[in-house]
């Protein structure tokens, strides 16, 4: 792409003064809406969240703490578990120029179930990044003390990800002190992998995200599972002056042993595509990805992975949501071109489409029945060839295009940091998929998009002090739905709606959301989820048609005539529905 172009695009950004997204319907103040929360005096930076739905608990590695909390009500602590970095350790972490204050200290940053006993947590450790085994049972530390390079940053404030996967970690982080050389691995004491250090494979990466999504167990082609991973990095392929920022999607293979020569005991299933997110008729492109989402629905026939994205240069302060589903993101690894570099004058790569003949088996795939047949039982049969062309081109060139060829959501005046996604039947049947999204001043937005638009339907303030939601997850359980957000200063707990505070038919209906429906007979708001069966005259309209809720008078006059018996508290009740006076 050309230099020019982008600048267009960023000219643009500054000058747009165009009325961006939808507005909250309503935004509930902190002390409003009824929140749980959790914090601690003397412990801050509550910052990597874990949840065990089966033992309704909510672990929570702040700054040299790890914290079991009711998952429930989140302000009843279990457990507590202190790990502090040693004097000397402190000491030495000074000398070398850290703060002794601040990063010299211990942040805990990997917390992954390895079983039904034991955590494996990781730590930064004074920069001497440590991980070992919590006994769930005793809520003790092992004391293994293993080295956790390559696992957990030494630099608390740099980017790292990670995801259990039967029993092996994988993660996205630095390898180093400095923070300078990036990588992607798998802990494992079978077969550790890990990306090569070159720039074509990471270059800069800020990691965001990181899971795993499980092969079709009703497919025949014996597919491998493969664990995706989503970062910012610096551009290879686009030239430009400074450093221009790509949204990226990477996937390894679960089975993936290395090569025996080539790429020995490094992944031979690296790859990586650019994911779009952009307004094509009003040139915006959201270059920086924040969070990700997947959303694993049984109601869905493949995953939809989400994502939160804002431009690279954010002066007008715009962020937007995009969707992928799983099968375009395949397409692009198992069908793609690829791209190569190309020396151009002395020293200068360009990165270009490959067009020659591609090695087989294809580079990158995971090794499945088709592979088997011709007899490559493992990456450590894969020819040279194939080896060797995939260190050279982990890059795809097509791209991860979003459903519906843009953004599901974008928001003006805002910084999106974190999200999750519930999928909820409304009552009239109609799927949703409900977003929660953090923002960088500590509010949450629960959006929805549906054909004709996008809809927020409120914002809560989620933190008193505007800090920024720094982890988001949700506890989908059925008729247990919550939503748990972490940040320096602690951890809040927030239910998914609050239909209780719309005291009128038309309030609850007009807000348009899926969780909440007006009980005529009760004259109330309520979470439709929380109630025992559906019943068919209750009030939803997501369309944001209130019309029934007159139209239940006509109802009301022919089942019994309350209006007309005098009795006060019916009449009040009823007047609620319909938002007239009692006579
Ligand atoms: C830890 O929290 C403090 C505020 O309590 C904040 O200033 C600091 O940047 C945080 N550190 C990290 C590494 O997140
Ligand atoms: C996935 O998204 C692409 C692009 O929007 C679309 O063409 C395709 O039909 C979608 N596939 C499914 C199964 O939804």
């Amino acid at each position: 792409m050309a230099l020019s172009a982008f600048y267009a695009v960023w000219g643009l950004l500054l000058e747009v003064a165009i009325a961006f997204g939808p507005v909250p319907r309503i935004t509930w103040e902190h002390k409003e809406v009824q929140l749980i929360h959790f914090n601690e005096s003397k412990v801050s930076n509550y910052s990597t969240l874990l949840l065990s739905e089966d033992k309704n608990i909510l672990y929570v590695g702040a700054r040299e703490v790890i914290f079991a909390l009711n998952a429930v009500n989140i302000a009843e602590k279990q457990h507590e578990l202190h790990w502090k970095v040693t004097e000397d350790k402190r000491t030495k972490c000074a000398v070398k120029g850290k703060s002794e204050q601040t990063e010299c200290r211990n942040y805990v940053r990997v917390l992954q179930q390895l079983n039904d006993t034991f955590l494996y947590v990781c730590g930064t450790n004074a920069f001497q990044p440590t991980c070992d085994y919590l006994n769930l049972i005793s809520f003790e530390l092992g004391g293994k003390n293993e080295d956790g390079k390559g696992r957990c940053p030494f630099d608390p404030a740099q980017s790292y990800t990670s995801v259990m996967v039967d029993e092996e970690l994988y993660s996205g982080t630095s390898y180093n002190f400095l923070g300078s050389e990036p990588i992607i691995s798998r802990h494992s004491h079978q077969s550790p992998l890990r990306t090569e250090y070159a720039i074509p494979w990471l270059n800069e990466p800020n990691f965001v995200f990181a899971d795993v999504i499980r092969a079709d167990p009703n497919s025949t082609d014996g597919e491998d599972d493969k664990i995706y991973f989503f970062f910012t990095e610096v551009s290879v392929e686009y030239e430009f002056v400074g450093k221009l920022m790509i949204p990226r999607i990477a996937r390894v293979c679960k089975r993936d042993q290395g090569g025996l020569r080539t790429l020995q005991k490094k992944w031979t299933s690296f790859l990586k595509a650019r994911l779009i997110c952009t307004i094509p008729d009003k040139n915006l492109i959201f270059n920086v990805i924040n969070d990700v989402f997947i959303l694993k629905s049984p109601t869905l026939k493949e995953p939809v992975i989400y994502g939160v994205f804002t431009p690279q240069l954010n002066n007008v302060g715009l962020s937007a949501v995009c969707a992928y589903n799983l099968s375009t993101v395949e397409e692009v690894f198992s069908k793609g071109k690829y791209m190569q570099s190309a020396t151009v004058e002395q020293s200068h790569t360009k990165w270009v489409r490959y067009n020659g003949e591609i090695p087989n088996p294809r580079p990158g795939a995971c090794i499945n029945n088709e592979a088997r047949a011709s007899n490559y039982m493992s990456s450590l049969n894969l020819p040279d060839k194939t080896l060797q062309f995939v260190k050279d081109h982990p890059l795809m060139d097509d791209s991860v295009t979003p459903m519906g060829d843009r953004p599901r959501l974008v928001k003006r005046d805002v910084k999106y940091t974190q999200i999750v996604v519930d999928r909820v039947r409304a009552l009239n049947g109609t799927i949703y998929d409900v977003m929660f999204i953090g923002t960088d001043q500590g509010a949450l937005h629960k959006a929805i998009s549906y054909e004709n638009g996008m809809h927020i339907i409120e914002e809560t303030q989620l933190f008193p002090n505007f800090e920024p939601v720094q982890t988001l997850l949700l506890s989908s359980k059925t008729g247990r739905r919550y939503l748990f957000a972490g940040s320096n200063s602690g951890v809040v707990q927030s239910p998914v709606a609050f239909c209780d505070k719309y005291t009128t038919c038309v309030d609850c209906v007009l807000a348009r959301d899926p969780y909440c429906a007006w009980k005529p007979l009760e004259a109330s708001c309520i979470d439709i989820f929380k109630e025992g069966e559906m019943e068919r005259n209750w009030i939803q309209n997501i369309g944001g048609d209130a019309s029934s809720c007159s139209a239940f008078l006509t109802w009301m006059a022919k089942e019994g005539n309350y209006l007309k018996t005098g009795n006060k508290l019916h009449c009040n009740r009823i007047r609620k529905t319909l938002s007239t006076a009692c006579t």
